[in-house]
Parts: structure tokens; sequence; C-alpha cells
């Protein structure tokens, strides 16, 4: 456990420059993808973390050649791929959700596919039961074992009209990932269209894909017998580049994010302003974003957390820690995930004063409220937070302890950083590049 803790000198503000690259959450699908193709795809700007690692990892246990070719080239050469060792998969899927992004793919290739029982952060129920009803209407046959799933598509995959319940992420994705190479047309209703979303359909149009994207959330998809490899340079990380920026409000520092790109982040720039933040957008090719404090009190706000074009629910927690710096009475209602504010406590432990209700503070539909999920956050500042031992929940959350343990006052001990790895590249490089007083213990 030692060897997983770092110690936070806090009350410094951050300063310095850091860079984002390709966003996680295209990245990994996009790698997903190139097992469509029947020649090599080629992704550029891949970020180093482990969800990057576990998804390469599963590529080649299916007899996908990974290779790697400079600034974080990443080829992949899925001319054999084959069936893996299901307690290969189940060992090496770890706690990662991609692997149901796998089916689609794995049908179309072999007819069959297995998916280990998933993982991911805990911030909520996290079903899948979206993606396997999407599933069994392009004809699929899912059999549920202890050891995961077992699915089959005897007769080969048909184009489905399907309507999600909601606009998931994921199973919009895997309707994309299906419905390519399905036979006929598929419509899907209701889906999710964030700008990740939008990214994997560029890759899948450069592979041969097409694919219409209507208004209202309609998007259909004319099947193809088969698709070709690509070259993607994806869009860059905006959750990471959000995190950074409330990093440099939390602390009154001054970081400029070289790759994040305004197109992808206007609602939270736009909640970045009314909060009190300063920020200049540098357009130039190798640009990005500054983003700092420019003195004075920071305002509190009233937010809520949506699909795409809302709030990102992975914007919410770093920007909790710096609404516990605004004056005022902020209201956060997390319509998303229905638990998703579990690491207040550790704020609340470091002196923030953060009230969690079960009730909707907001009026976006939302599915929790009335069910007992504490899905709204009342915080009242500015409070003066100090150090204290920390667990990181989650990703998201866990950046958000490190925010408050930065511009906490005395030395805090973080203990579970390597979760931070999933998602944030060189997190601990880049911390101390922005002059943070860190070390292992
Ligand atoms: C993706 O998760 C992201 N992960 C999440 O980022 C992100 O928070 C989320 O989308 C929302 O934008 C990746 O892209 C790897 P969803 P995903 O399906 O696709 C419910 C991070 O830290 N739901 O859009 O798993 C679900 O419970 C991560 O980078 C069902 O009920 O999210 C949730 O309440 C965290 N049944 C809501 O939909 C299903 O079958 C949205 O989830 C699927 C989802």
């Amino acid at each position: 456990m030692t060897d997983d803790v770092l110690v936070v000198h806090g009350g410094t503000p951050l300063h310095g420059e850091i860079r984002v690259r390709g966003a996680k959450n295209l990245v990994s699908k996009a790698m997903v993808a190139a097992l469509l193709g029947e020649s090599e795809s080629r992704l550029y700007d891949v970020p180093r973390i482990r969800d990057v690692e576990v998804v390469r990892g599963l590529l080649e246990l299916h007899g996908v050649r990974v290779s790697e070719g400079p600034d974080g080239e990443l080829i992949f050469d899925p001319s054999n791929v084959e069936e893996a060792n299901v307690d290969e998969i189940n060992v090496h899927a770890g706690s990662s959700r991609i692997p149901i992004l796998f089916c689609g793919p794995l049908l179309h290739r072999l007819g069959r596919a297995f998916i280990p029982n998933l993982g991911g952060c805990r911030i909520g129920d996290r079903p899948i039961d979206f993606h396997l009803n999407a599933l069994r209407e392009f004809g699929a046959v899912v059999d549920k074992t202890p050891e995961g799933l077992h699915i089959a598509a005897p007769r080969g995959l048909r184009g489905a009209k399907l309507t999600l319940p909601y606009p998931s992420v994921g199973a919009t994705e895997q309707v994309l990932l299906t419905a390519v190479r399905a036979e006929g047309t598929t419509e899907l209703r209701n889906a999710a269209v964030e700008p990740e979303i939008i990214d994997l359909i560029c890759v899948l149009q450069k592979m041969g894909a097409i694919i219409n994207v209507h208004t209202d959330r309609v998007l259909r998809i004319e099947g193809v017998p088969s698709l070709s490899g690509y070259r993607h340079r994806p869009l860059p990380d905006r959750l990471e580049a959000a995190s950074w920026a409330c990093a440099a409000l939390a602390t009154h520092g001054d970081v400029y994010v070289r790759g994040a790109r305004q197109v992808d982040m206007s609602t939270f720039l736009n909640v970045f302003r009314t909060i009190g933040g300063a920020f200049e957008v540098d357009d130039s090719p190798e640009g990005g974003i500054r983003f700092w404090h420019p003195g004075g009190e920071l305002r509190a706000v009233a937010l809520e957390t949506d699909v795409h074009p809302g709030l990102m629910t992975d914007w919410q927690q770093p920007l909790v820690v710096a609404l516990t710096q605004a004056r005022g009475l902020s209201i956060v209602h997390e319509t998303v995930y229905e638990q998703r504010f579990g690491f207040t406590e550790a704020l609340v432990k470091m002196g923030a004063t953060i009230q969690l209700y079960r009730e909707c503070l907001g009026s976006t539909p939302c599915r929790f409220g009335q069910r007992n999920f504490l899905h709204s956050a009342v915080i009242s500042g500015p409070s003066k937070l100090h150090a204290a031992d920390l667990e990181i929940p989650d990703l998201r959350g866990g950046f958000s302890h490190f925010i408050a343990a930065l511009a906490a006052e005395g030395t805090s001990r973080v203990y579970g950083v390597s979760l931070i790895n999933r998602g944030y590249e060189d997190f601990e490089a880049k911390l101390t590049a922005l002059g943070a007083h860190i070390e292992r213990p």
C-alpha cells in the first residue's frame, strides 16, 4: 500500500503549463473500432494511461498486433483476429468497463464474444441492460454465466430500430460499433451525442461506415459488408483539461492547458466564468486554453449535470472543490449518476461545508428523485480547507481530492493514487511541473 501514497504539501498555487492528449473516452473506443477493420489502423496522440493498456491487452488477446510509433501513435493490425481464452480475458480486463464494447466487433469477426463481469468507477449501479437489449435486437443471443457473458450471433447481425431509455454514452457506442457492419439499416433514437461519440462516428466513417446524425438525438446507420482501417487524431481530453482548470482556480493559480479546445468545453467555460474564473483561448495550431484565478472572491452558483450539450458529469467533482472557495450557497444537482457525491465526504473532513440531499435540487428531469439517492449537494463557502489523510474513491473524485489537498493548508497523505493513472497521463510529473509540492513517503 505504501508505494501507492503521495504526500501533498498544500497551499501553493499551481503555475505553469501542461498538455492534454487524445481523450481517454474516445481513444479506448477507437481502439475497439480497429477490430472491425480489414486493414491496419493508426491512432495518434494516445495518452499513456491504464485504460489504454487494458484495451491494448484485450486486443492483443484477440490476435490484434499492436505496435507503437512516435508521439503516442498506436498501430493496430487486425488481420488475425481470433478467439481469446476466457480466463485470460477475465484476468486482463481488471476493473475496466470497455470490454462490453468488444461485443459487436467480435460478433462480426468471429460470430462469438465473451465479456467478463465489468468493473469501472463505483459511482452508481452502472448496469449494462441497454447494451444487452440492443445486442438482442440485432439478433445476438446472450448467455449469462458466473464467469461472464457468452454472446453469439448464429445467424449474423441485422439492423434494428432502437430507442434508448436514456442517452447512454456506452450504449450509443455499442449500437454504432455493431450497426456499422450489420445487415441493413439501424435507427437509434435518444442517442448520446457527446463530442467523443461524434469523434467515434468520424473514425467509423473513415473506415467506410455510413452514419447519419439527425436532429433530436437520432442516428441512422446503413450497414456495409466490410470496413477498412483508419488514421485518426483524437479530440483532446476535455475532462482532463477541466480538471486542471479547476485545480488552477481552487489553488489561486494560473495553468495553460495545451491541447484544450474551446468547442468541446463551452458549457464548462461558461460555468468557469460565472463562478469567477478567467480563461483565454489560444486558437493557434499548437494552442490551448489558459485558466487562472483573477483575484477577488469566487461566486456561488446553481448547477445541474446532464448529457451533452449539458454540463458533463465528469466536470462536476473538480468544480465542487472550486465551489468550496466561492462565497455563498452553491447547489449542484447530479442527474447522470446516482452516487457521484461520495468524494465530498473527504472534503467535509477537510473543512468544507457540504450537505447532500435525496431531493432533486433543480429542474432538469432526473431519474433519481424519490429513490433515496443522495444526488444533490449544497455547498456553503468559502471554507478554509485543512490537510487530511485521503483515500482515492474513483477517477474524477480522486483528482478532486488532490485539488483539495493542493488548496489546503498543511500536509495531506493521499492513498490509492494509482487509480488516477487510469485516466490522467503523467499525473505526478504534471503536478510537479506546475510547482506542486508532492513527494513519495
Ligand atoms: C461514459 O461512461 C464515460 N466512460 C464516463 O466517464 C462518463 O461519465 C459517462 O459516459 C457519461 O458521460 C467512458 O467513456 C469509458 P453512460 P458510460 O452509459 O458509457 C445508465 C470517466 O471517469 N445506464 O452514459 O458507462 C448509467 O447507470 C468516466 O471518464 C443504464 O442504466 O456512461 C448512468 O446512470 C466515469 N443502463 C447513465 O446511464 C445501461 O445499460 C449514463 O451512463 C447503460 C447506462
